[in-house]
């Protein structure tokens, strides 16, 4: 029999990655935050992280032996401005998912972000480098990995970075999808020059994801692309790989926008530990971008 899988933040951009593609092997189960209309796409329950009620009664109703948990308060800018919400869903929620499955016995993958680091290194952040967030979004999901290592040490985190791909959601945009909107409608598309990314393909990622749950890993895992572009070179790559006007991508330096969130300047991180775990390569940006192209004359 199929094991049972629940992925936390299926409507999300990962969590659609990982419903499509747990389908094969597993019998899957997600979540959507129902403050948000609109979700018709699989068999969906819905969940307020934040609530510990609502978390045990999933629990029960579902009796996952693998979780996922992709859902969290992704907004950068928002999360500055209401730290309280930020730390609910962000850390309180992820503890209590992971003292449930603890109690479950459930495998527990945890996702987690680049931007727990300051970004003051000028090579691949490892993970036995000392994390050292300066968002609020970036405290709170350091937060959020070390209540769920604390509560369940069996865990495994996976951190990732600047995820993008054709999102299953009208209107959610990332910054591949963004900027390619712009640049087809051949309009100028600022990217910053002096912010060094790992961009990572989220269906690249999520088959990761549940290659990581298949194994006995726990702790903390760098799971991103391998590749570690500035976002101007990012912007080229798109507009070179898609048949845009390069020229339309114009470098601006990041101060020159006042964010109410600060961004590490570098936040590229080193993944040979999960290439090693999972004896494969993560996808490189321009393949990832190849992929997209491809995925998009399927879908028309
Ligand atoms: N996006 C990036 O560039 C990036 C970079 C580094 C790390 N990450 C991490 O990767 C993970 C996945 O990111 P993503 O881009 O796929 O996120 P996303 O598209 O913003 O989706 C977030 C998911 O969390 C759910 N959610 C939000 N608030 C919730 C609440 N209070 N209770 C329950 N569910 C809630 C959302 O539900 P609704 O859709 O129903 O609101 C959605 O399913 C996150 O943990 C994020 O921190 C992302």
């Amino acid at each position: 029999m199929a094991r049972k899988l629940l992925v936390i933040g299926a409507s999300g951009l990962l969590g659609s990655k990982l419903m499509a593609q747990a389908g094969r092997t597993y019998d899957a189960v997600g979540t959507f935050n129902p403050e948000v209309d609109g979700k018709d796409l699989w068999r969906l329950e819905s969940l307020d992280i934040g609530s510990k009620e609502e978390v045990d009664s999933l629990f029960r109703q579902t009796s996952p032996e693998v979780v996922i948990l992709t859902a969290a308060m992704t907004n950068v800018d928002a999360c500055e401005r209401d730290q309280l919400v930020a730390n609910r869903v962000n850390a309180s929620g992820p503890s209590m998912v992971a003292r449930a499955c603890k109690t479950a016995g459930a495998r527990l993958v945890h996702v987690s972000t680049d931007y727990v680091f300051d970004g003051r290194k000028t090579r691949r952040y490892l993970e036995s480098d000392v994390p050292r967030p300066i968002s609020v979004y970036g405290s709170s999901k350091l937060a959020g990995e070390r209540s769920v290592l604390s509560a369940y040490p069996a865990a495994a985190v996976a951190r990732t970075a600047v995820l993008y791909g054709w999102n299953p959601i009208e209107g959610k945009e990332n910054f591949v999808t963004w900027a390619l909107k712009k640049l087809r409608a051949g309009e100028k598309v600022t990217m910053f020059s002096d912010q060094h990314i790992s961009p990572t393909f989220a269906d690249d990622l999520a088959s990761a994801l549940l290659g990581i749950a298949e194994t006995g890993a726990s702790g903390v895992l760098h799971a991103s692309g391998p590749d570690c572009l500035d976002r101007v070179e990012c912007g080229k790559l798109i507009a070179e790989v898609f048949g845009l006007d390069k020229g339309l991508v114009v470098p601006v330096r990041s101060d020159s926008l006042s964010l109410p969130a600060r961004r590490p300047a570098y936040s590229c991180l080193d993944v040979s530990k999960v290439e090693n775990l999972l004896n494969r390569k993560m996808m490189t940006f321009e393949a990832g971008l190849r992929q997209m192209k491809e995925q998009e004359g399927g879908r028309r």
